[in-house]
């Protein structure tokens, strides 16, 4: 079992994000019965955010209301949770009275209902050298508010110069069938050197990579991804050939999309060079977590071949932001 902050963390997290960043939130009733199948699944580590959301609804919110109502499953997540960006802005900012009033504010909403287990900044600010935010995150963890510093969304130079402020414990980035950036350039070869887990969040290509779609008719209107340049015409039907191969692969196995797809991140986790892997995937409704805690758990390496295959063949269009 995988470990963080000294707890051990089932194989596939769980990420909030959707619960209370979306323009169709799901009711309280359906996130709380979400939490509780992927904690009784074995997903245990819990990722969310102070900026998924509004100063006044996020996750830390949800989550606080959560613990309230089962006490009982403090003790047993691990939650990570990112700040570190301007109150209710998507800008980033580093310095310490921010940083302080993000870390204030996510433990006064979680009001003691839950520990704050791993914070982190969502982006690095370019105008605080990361050494001077992990200098205050650390005191946070000496005396004892947080358990222990994050990174989300850095290069492998940010993750040392951070790692010798203070030690890491995961680095959050986008990795997926997808997005395989991670393991071609040197973040996961870093990570791996300084023993330090990967968080990877947006497994399932943030849904594309699930069979749920296959045109971008799928996409409702207002939501985010229809901004993202791998969804803009062009670039979604070049990305439609890999989205439709890996259904392919699926339906030819009987198994899931999903299930493929998170399978992959599992079987790179801890191979030769490369670190601990954990998947969060999304999934606002009990039958998706039950789903993307099912299934094969990690591939042959005749499939993962296959995969490679795939991978070579059909390349993604466009970059990740
Ligand atoms: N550090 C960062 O910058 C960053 C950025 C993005 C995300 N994250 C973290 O990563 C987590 C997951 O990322 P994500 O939500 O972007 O992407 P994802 O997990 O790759 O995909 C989520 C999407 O897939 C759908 N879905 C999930 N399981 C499904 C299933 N079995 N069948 C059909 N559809 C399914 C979800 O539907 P519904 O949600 O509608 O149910 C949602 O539309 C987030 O919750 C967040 O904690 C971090």
């Amino acid at each position: 079992m995988p470990s963080l902050v000294g707890k051990e963390v089932g194989p596939t997290g769980y990420g909030t994000m959707r619960m209370t960043w979306n323009p169709q939130p799901p009711s309280q009733e359906t996130c709380f019965e979400t939490l509780n199948t992927a904690l009784e699944l074995g997903a245990n580590f819990w990722n969310g955010g102070e900026l998924y959301g509004t100063p006044e609804h996020n996750s830390l919110h949800l989550l606080n209301q959560y613990f309230t109502k089962y006490p009982e499953n403090a003790e047993k997540v691990v939650l990570s949770i990112k700040g570190g960006l301007k109150k209710g802005e998507l800008v980033p900012d580093g310095s310490e009275e921010n940083i302080r009033r993000s870390v204030d504010e996510s433990l006064r909403v979680l009001d003691g209902k839950k520990k704050l287990d791993i914070f982190e900044c969502a982006r690095q600010d370019a105008k605080t050298p990361v050494e001077n935010t992990i200098k205050v995150l650390a005191e946070y963890v000496k005396e004892g508010k947080i358990g222990g510093i994050g990174l989300s969304e850095v290069d492998a130079e940010t993750i040392r110069r951070a790692h010798k402020v203070h030690p890491i414990a995961a680095v959050e980035v986008e990795m997926s069938l997808w997005s395989t950036d991670i393991l071609e350039n040197d973040i996961a070869k870093t990570c791996a050197e300084l023993q330090i887990p990967v968080i990877a969040y947006s497994p399932l290509g943030r849904g594309v990579l699930t069979g749920a779609v296959t045109s971008m008719a799928d996409i409702p209107e207002g939501d985010f991804r229809r901004h993202m340049s791998r969804f803009q015409e062009e670039n979604f039907q070049q990305n439609l050939k890999l989205i439709n191969a890996v259904n392919d692969l699926a339906a030819r196995k009987g198994v899931a999309p999903a299930q493929i797809a998170l399978a992959w991140i599992r079987s790179q986790s801890g191979k030769p060079g490369l670190p601990t892997i954990i998947p969060i995937p999304g999934g606002t409704t009990k039958d998706k977590v039950i789903q993307n805690m099912s299934g094969v758990q990690v591939l042959t390496d005749a499939e993962l071949a296959e995969i490679d295959a795939l991978l070579k063949v059909h390349t993604v269009a466009g970059p990740r932001y």
